[in-house]
C-alpha cells in the first residue's frame, strides 16, 4: 500500500470530531460517538482487561498531532515500532493498573490533568454469530478508542459505562486496543471547570471485552406495579425487553424460577416486547427485607438465543403529599452522602473491598439510605445496596455553574442521565434520580433542569426525581430564616436541600435560633449539612473551636433538634460519610487538600460526630420513627 492511501486508510480511522476541531486536542466539543449500551456486563460472557496498561503522558497531544498542530495520520493508536518520527513505544513504556485513576498511582501524576495513552495487547478467538464490544466501566473524562489501528468510539464523561462495537475489526490471536483519555476540564463539560474533588483522570473502573449474540438484549425493565393494598402478596411485575437487531416475531421470554413465573411475548418493529407478570407471595424488597429473585431472560431460540439472567427486588416507591412511600408506607430516610472516594488508598473507589467498606460504615452508622454524590459510582455499589437494603439517591454531575445556555451541554446531560439509568435501571435500591447539585437559581439553569427532570421521568417512570438545592435566608423575628423556594422545586418530586449553618452559615448557636420556611408541600429531604474537623484534633473547652471533632461533634448536637422541626422533612443525608481529596480545600494542617467534613478521616477514623449521628439513627430520635 502506497503513503498516499495510506494516509488516506489511517485518516478514515481518526476520531472525526479531532478532523472537524484540528485547532484544538482534545476537541472541546466531542460528542459520544459510536457507543453501545449493555447491560449486566457482569452476567455476560467477558474477558477482562483489567490488569497493567502500557501509559505515554502526552501533555502536548503529540500522540495526535505533528508539529504544525495537524492531525497525523500515523497516531499513538497505530502502536507502531519505533523508527525516526514514530519515536514513541508502548511495549517499553511504563504501566499503570486498570482500574485505577492516574493520579494516586504515580507521585507526578498526581496534579496532572491532560491526554493520556494506554495500550493492552489481547489474545481472542473470533466466535461465529457473534457481537464483541469492549467495554468500559467509567474513563474520566473524554475517551477515544482505537483497537488494531480502527478508531471504534469516542466517549464524553467520566462517570457512566459505554461499550465500543469492534466486532468488524478483532481477529484471531494477537489484538491491541490503544486508548487515549483526556481529564481535562472543560468549560463546556458535565461537571464544568469548579468541583469540589479530585479530578481523577484515567480508566478508573473496569475495562473488559463481552461478547453477545448478534440480536441481544440490550435493555429491560420489570417493576411492581403500584396498587392501592400494597400489603397484597398477589401482584403484578411489568416492564419490556429489548432486543438489539431482533426482528419483529423474536420470541422473549421472562421466567422467575422463585416465583413459578413466566412471560412470553414476541418483539413488535422496534424489537421491543411489552410484559406483564401476574406473581402469587411476593416478597417486596425493603432495608428490612432486601430479599432478590433471579430473573432469566431468553430473546430469541436455539443456538443463535440470548441468555441473561440477574438478581431483582421488587418494591414500589412514591410519594403522597409531604409522606415518601416504599410499598406503600411511609419511610424516613436515615441517610449519609458519599464520594466514590477509596478508603485508607484514596483515589477513585472501583473494587468490591471499597465498596463493602463505604457501605459497611452506612450500615453501621445506622443508615437506611445513601446519597451517592455527586455522579454515579461503581456498579458495585448499587448491586451491594441491593443485596444489603441500602436505599440509594443516584446523580449525574450537573454540578455548580454548567454552561446552562448551551444546547450541547444539555445533550451531555442527557447521555449520562440515559447511561445512568440504563445501566441501573433495574436496582431496587435505587429510588431518586437527582438532576443536579447547588445550581445557580437563575431563568436558563431552571429551564435546563426542568427539561432534566422530565427526561429523566420519560426514561424512568418508575422512581422519584430530585436535586439538591440552594436555600436563602431571610431574617426573621427570632433568628434567621431559611426560604427554600427555589422554582427548580416545582419540576422535583422530592426537594433536596443543602445547609451549612455553624459551619459557612453563622455560628453553631444560630442553628438553635434557625427556623425553615418551605415554600413546597413536597418531601424533604436535607441533603447536605455539616462541618469540618481534622481527625485527631480536640479541643475539650466550652467552645471548641472549628476543625476540631469536638466543634463538629457540637454542630451535629444542634443541628438534629433544628431537623426535628420541620413538617415535612423525610431525610437527611449529612455531609458526609468520609473525607475525600479537594484541590479546593488548601488549608495546611487542617484540610491539606482533602474536604474533612466526613465522619469518618480517609483512613478510615471514625471522628466524635460519627457516634453522635448513630446515636440519632439507631434510636430513631432524628426523622421521624418509622
Ligand atoms: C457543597 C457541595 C459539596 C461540597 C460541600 C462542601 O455544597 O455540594 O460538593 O463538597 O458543599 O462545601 O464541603
Amino acid at each position: 500500500m502506497n503513503y498516499r492511501s495510506l494516509l488516506a486508510a489511517a485518516l478514515l480511522t481518526l476520531p472525526a470530531a479531532l478532523l472537524a476541531q484540528t485547532n484544538a486536542y482534545p476537541p472541546s466539543e466531542v460528542t459520544t460517538q459510536n457507543t453501545t449500551l449493555l447491560v449486566d456486563i457482569d452476567h455476560r460472557p467477558a474477558i477482562s482487561l483489567d490488569g497493567q496498561w502500557h501509559i505515554i503522558v502526552d501533555p502536548y497531544g503529540t500522540g495526535i498531532y505533528d508539529f504544525h498542530h495537524q492531525v497525523k495520520s500515523r497516531g499513538y493508536f497505530m502502536d507502531a515500532k519505533p523508527k525516526p518520527g514514530d519515536e514513541y513505544d508502548f511495549s517499553a513504556s511504563p504501566t499503570l493498573k486498570v482500574p485505577g485513576d492516574w493520579n494516586t498511582q504515580r507521585a507526578d501524576l498526581f496534579y496532572y490533568e491532560g491526554p493520556m495513552w494506554y495500550e493492552k495487547d489481547f489474545d481472542y478467538t473470533v466466535k461465529p454469530h457473534t457481537r464483541t464490544f469492549i467495554h468500559f466501566g467509567a474513563a474520566n473524562y473524554r475517551s477515544y478508542i482505537w483497537v488494531n489501528t480502527h478508531k471504534v468510539c469516542e466517549h464524553e464523561g467520566g462517570f457512566t459505562p459505554f461499550d465500543c462495537d469492534i466486532t468488524s475489526v478483532v481477529h484471531d490471536g494477537h489484538n491491541f486496543v490503544v486508548a487515549a483519555v483526556d481529564n481535562s476540564r472543560i468549560p463546556d463539560g458535565v461537571p464544568t471547570l469548579q468541583t469540589d474533588w479530585w479530578n481523577y483522570g484515567g480508566l478508573h473502573r473496569d475495562v473488559s471485552i463481552v461478547e453477545v449474540p448478534e440480536q441481544f438484549i440490550d435493555d429491560y425493565d420489570l417493576h411492581l406495579v403500584r396498587t392501592p393494598d400494597e400489603a397484597s402478596t398477589n401482584r403484578t411485575l411489568e416492564g419490556y425487553v429489548h432486543v438489539e437487531g431482533a426482528p419483529a416475531g423474536t420470541p422473549v421470554t421472562v421466567n422467575i424460577p422463585e416465583l413459578h413465573a413466566t412471560a412470553q411475548a414476541t418483539t413488535d418493529a422496534n424489537s421491543r416486547v411489552a410484559i406483564t407478570i401476574p406473581v402469587q407471595s411476593l416478597t417486596l424488597w425493603s432495608p428490612d427485607t432486601p430479599k432478590l429473585y433471579k430473573v432469566e431472560l431468553t430473546a430469541g431460540t436455539g443456538a443463535s438465543a440470548d441468555h441473561l439472567e440477574d438478581m431483582h427486588g421488587f418494591r414500589t416507591i412514591e410519594t403522597h403529599g409531604t409522606e415518601i412511600l416504599l410499598n406503600g408506607k411511609p419511610i424516613f430516610l436515615r441517610g449519609v452522602s458519599i464520594h466514590a472516594e477509596a478508603p485508607y488508598r484514596t483515589g477513585r473507589a472501583y473494587s468490591q473491598q471499597d465498596v463493602d467498606t463505604l457501605l459497611g460504615w452506612c450500615k453501621e452508622l445506622g443508615c437506611n439510605f445513601a446519597r451517592l454524590a455527586h455522579y454515579p459510582h461503581d456498579e458495585r455499589m448499587t448491586r451491594t445496596a441491593d443485596r444489603l437494603g441500602i436505599l440509594i439517591w443516584s446523580e449525574i454531575p450537573d454540578y455548580w455553574a454548567l454552561q446552562f445556555d448551551n444546547p450541547v451541554v444539555l445533550e451531555k446531560s442527557k447521555q449520562q442521565m440515559r447511561e445512568m439509568i440504563r445501566r441501573d435501571r433495574d436496582k431496587a435500591s435505587i429510588i431518586l434520580w437527582s438532576v443536579a447539585n447547588e445550581t445557580p437559581d437563575t431563568e436558563v439553569r431552571t429551564k435546563y433542569l426542568t427539561t432534566m427532570a422530565n427526561y429523566a421521568r420519560e426514561l424512568d417512570p418508575t422512581r422519584l426525581v430530585t436535586a439538591a438545592l440552594l436555600v436563602r435566608t431571610t431574617k426573621g423575628a427570632n433568628g434567621p430564616v431559611k426560604v427554600v423556594d427555589d422554582p427548580l422545586g416545582k419540576a422535583l418530586d422530592v426537594v433536596g436541600t443543602n445547609e451549612y449553618i455553624g459551619w459557612y452559615d453563622g455560628p453553631i448557636d444560630s442553628i438553635d435560633k434557625t427556623t425553615w420556611d418551605i415554600h413546597y408541600q413536597k418531601p424533604l429531604i436535607m441533603s447536605e449539612w455539616g462541618g469540618g474537623a481534622r481527625f485527631g484534633n480536640h479541643d475539650r473547652s466550652a467552645h471548641p473551636a472549628p476543625w476540631s471533632e469536638e466543634y463538629q461533634a457540637e454542630l451535629y448536637r444542634h443541628q438534629i433538634p433544628m431537623l426535628n422541626k420541620i413538617p415535612q422533612l423525610r431525610g437527611t443525608t449529612p455531609w458526609c460519610l468520609m473525607d475525600f481529596r479537594s484541590p479546593m480545600r488548601t488549608l495546611p494542617g487542617k484540610e491539606d487538600n482533602f474536604n474533612r467534613k466526613g465522619m469518618i478521616s480517609d483512613q478510615g477514623q471514625k471522628k466524635e460526630a460519627f457516634y453522635i449521628l448513630q446515636k440519632a439513627y439507631k434510636t430513631r430520635s432524628l426523622g421521624k420513627a418509622q
